[in-house]
C-alpha cells in the first residue's frame, strides 16, 4: 500500500458553475498525484501535491523516443451524493498490458486503485452535477531519464490529474459523419494498437485531419496488411448491428484497444439476448450488408465519448447513410443503460461501480 503525502494548495480555483457548460478537458482540479521511479528503488514518493507544470529535463526520454502510456476514467456524481468510479479495475489492468509491451516498470493494480481513490476523494467537490458530465480521470507514465541513446528509461514519473468534463463531441449523441481511410493505417500487427500509448493518437491525427477537411468527424482505420478489416474509429472502438446482430472486430488482430465501454456493451447485449459477434469485418462484406439494407446502427464506444452514434460513413468517394441518419434505438439504449449505471441511477447488476471511499483502498482488484 502507499503512503502518500498530502500537500494542499493555498490557492484553491474556483469551481465551474452548475450553470456552466463544461467543454471535454479544458479545466483542471487544484491537485495532482504524482510518484517516482528510480531503477534499483522502484516506485517511490507517492504524493497529492497543487496542480502545476512538472519540472522536466529537455533531455527526458520521453520527448524523444515517447517512452509514454496513459489511461482515461471517469468519476461520476450520484443523485445520492456518492462518486462513483466505472470498471477502475479494468484501467488498472490494461495499464499492466500497455507498461509491460513499452518496458515500463508496472505500477502495481492495487496502488493504481488507491491513488486514483485518493485524489478523487480529496478533489470529491470537484464532481460535477450538469447532466452528461463527469470529472474525466488521467492517469500517465512518462521517462524521465535526461539521456539521449536509445534504452528503456530507468527513471519514470506517474502522474494523475482530473478534469471536470462534459461531452466529448460537442453535440452530444448527435450522429457524426466518418471518413474510411484507406490510405494511412493507425497500427499494425506485432505494433502497439492495442495499448494506450500517446504513440498510437499522434500517428491518428493524420487521418482526424483530412476527415475534417472532407467535412467528418473522424477517420476510420483498416488493418494494416490488406487495407481491408476495420479496426477502430478515432479514438473508439467501433460497433455494427447488421440483420439484428451486433458485431465488432475482435481483439486477435492485436492492433485494436480492449475498451472498457467495448467490453460492457458486449456484455449488456448479451444480457438482453441480442446476438453478438467478435470476428473481423472485411469493409467489401459491410458493403454488401449495406447494399442488402442490413446495417441498421454503427456506433463508436470510449470512455470519453461513451456511444457515439454513426450517421453516414464515406468510402472512396462513397457516402453511405446508416438508417435515416438519426440515433438507433439500440444505441440509445444502450447509452441510457450505461451512463444510468454509470451515474448510480440504474441497477448495477455486475458490479461495475466502485464508491470512492474516504479509506484509502478501494480493493484488490479482481
Ligand atoms: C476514450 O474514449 O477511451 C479515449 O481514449 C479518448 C481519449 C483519448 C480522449
Amino acid at each position: 500500500m502507499l503512503d502518500i503525502s498530502i500537500t494542499r494548495t493555498g490557492n484553491p480555483s474556483a469551481k465551474p458553475g452548475a450553470d456552466k457548460a463544461l467543454r471535454f478537458g479544458r479545466i483542471f482540479t487544484d491537485h495532482m498525484f504524482l510518484l517516482d521511479y528510480t531503477q534499483g528503488e522502484g516506485w517511490h514518493g507517492a504524493r497529492i501535491v497543487p496542480f502545476g507544470n512538472l519540472s522536466l529535463s529537455p533531455a527526458a526520454m520521453v520527448f524523444h523516443y515517447a517512452q509514454e502510456m496513459f489511461e482515461g476514467l471517469k468519476a461520476y456524481r450520484a443523485p445520492d451524493g456518492r462518486t462513483l468510479l466505472f470498471r477502475p479495475d479494468m484501467n488498472a489492468r490494461r495499464m499492466g498490458t500497455t507498461c509491460a509491451r513499452l518496458c515500463i516498470p508496472e505500477v502495481p493494480q492495487e496502488d493504481f486503485l488507491q491513488a486514483v481513490n485518493t485524489l478523487v476523494h480529496l478533489e470529491k467537490d470537484w464532481v460535477p452535477s450538469q447532466e452528461g458530465s463527469s470529472l474525466y480521470i488521467r492517469p500517465y507514465i512518462i521517462a524521465t531519464e535526461g539521456v539521449l541513446g536509445v534504452a528503456p528509461s530507468k527513471t519514470y514519473l506517474f502522474v494523475i490529474i482530473l478534469s471536470p468534463s462534459g461531452s466529448y463531441y460537442e453535440g452530444g449523441l448527435t450522429p457524426v459523419g466518418i471518413w474510411i481511410e484507406d490510405d494511412y493505417v493507425r497500427a499494425a500487427p506485432g505494433g502497439m494498437g492495442y495499448l494506450k500509448a500517446g504513440g498510437n493518437y499522434a500517428c491518428s491525427l493524420v487521418g482526424q485531419v483530412k476527415a475534417h477537411g472532407a467535412g467528418y468527424a473522424q477517420a476510420l482505420w483498416l488493418d494494416a496488411v490488406h487495407r481491408r478489416f476495420i479496426e477502430e474509429v478515432g479514438a473508439m472502438n467501433i460497433f455494427f448491428k447488421i440483420a439484428g446482430r451486433v458485431v465488432t472486430p475482435d481483439l486477435s488482430c492485436g492492433s485494436i484497444l480492449a475498451g472498457v465501454t467495448r467490453d460492457s456493451v458486449l456484455t449488456l447485449c448479451r444480457d438482453w439476448g441480442i446476438q453478438t459477434e467478435e470476428r473481423p469485418i472485411a469493409i467489401d462484406e459491410l458493403l454488401e450488408c449495406w447494399g442488402r439494407g442490413e446495417v441498421e446502427e454503427v456506433f463508436g464506444t470510449g470512455t470519453a465519448a461513451v456511444i457515439s452514434p454513426v450517421g453516414r460513413l464515406c468510402y472512396k468517394d462513397t457516402v453511405h447513410t446508416v438508417g435515416d441518419g438519426g440515433i438507433g434505438p439500440l444505441s440509445r439504449r444502450l447509452y441510457d443503460e450505461l451512463t444510468g449505471i454509470q451515474y448510480g441511477r440504474l441497477a448495477d447488476r455486475h458490479g461495475w461501480t466502485r464508491e470512492v471511499q474516504g479509506t484509502v483502498n478501494l480493493g484488490v482488484p479482481i
